[in-house]
């Protein structure tokens, strides 16, 4: 008797985790969505925090801010030569899979129209060139960049 009780919230269930799923799924270059959350929460989620909020001191917030960097020249080859993103071991299809998935789960607002996704050719030829020193001052200049919204 129990068991047909429960069955509808189980199938419920099912169908929310499904339809959440699908709704990754669709993310432009997202080719396995479940892979590059768990890649981002092995990989990533230590610096960056779980929500993308990252911290006031030395790992910069991804949620709301990520994607600007598609609209300032240079900006998408800084993303696939930050070391974080170029020296992790994983191989560029799983590589180009995260960034994808990354840009569109924390800052989708920003992404601007007609936004090409990360290749892994892309990513395996930014990636062979990890920036260094540089890196620092080359943020603060895209970051400089960057559209100002109207509160600034
Ligand atoms: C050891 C800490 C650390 C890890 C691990 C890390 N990052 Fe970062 N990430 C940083 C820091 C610090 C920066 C700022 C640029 C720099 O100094 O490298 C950054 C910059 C970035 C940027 C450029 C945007 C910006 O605000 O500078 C992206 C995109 C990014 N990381 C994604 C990732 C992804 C995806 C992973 C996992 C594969 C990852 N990071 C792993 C610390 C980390």
């Amino acid at each position: 008797m129990q068991a047909r009780w429960l069955a509808l919230p189980l199938g419920i269930a099912v169908l929310a985790a499904a339809a959440a799923r699908a709704d990754e799924q669709a993310i432009p270059g997202v080719t396995d969505a479940v892979q590059a959350r768990t890649d981002y929460q092995l990989k990533c989620q230590g610096c960056h925090r779980p929500d993308g909020s990252g911290d006031n001191h030395s790992n910069p917030p991804m949620r709301g801010v990520v994607a600007q960097f598609l609209t300032v020249p240079g900006g998408r080859e800084f993303i696939g030569r930050v070391p974080g993103v170029a020296t992790v071991n994983l191989p560029d299809d799983r590589l180009a899979n995260l960034v994808n998935w990354t840009i569109a789960r924390f800052d989708a607002a920003h992404v601007p129209q007609g936004f090409r996704p990360y290749t892994a050719e892309e990513i395996g030829r930014l990636r062979k060139n990890p920036l260094r020193l540089e890196r620092a001052a080359m943020r603060a200049q895209l970051v400089a960049g960057f559209a100002k919204t109207p509160s600034d």
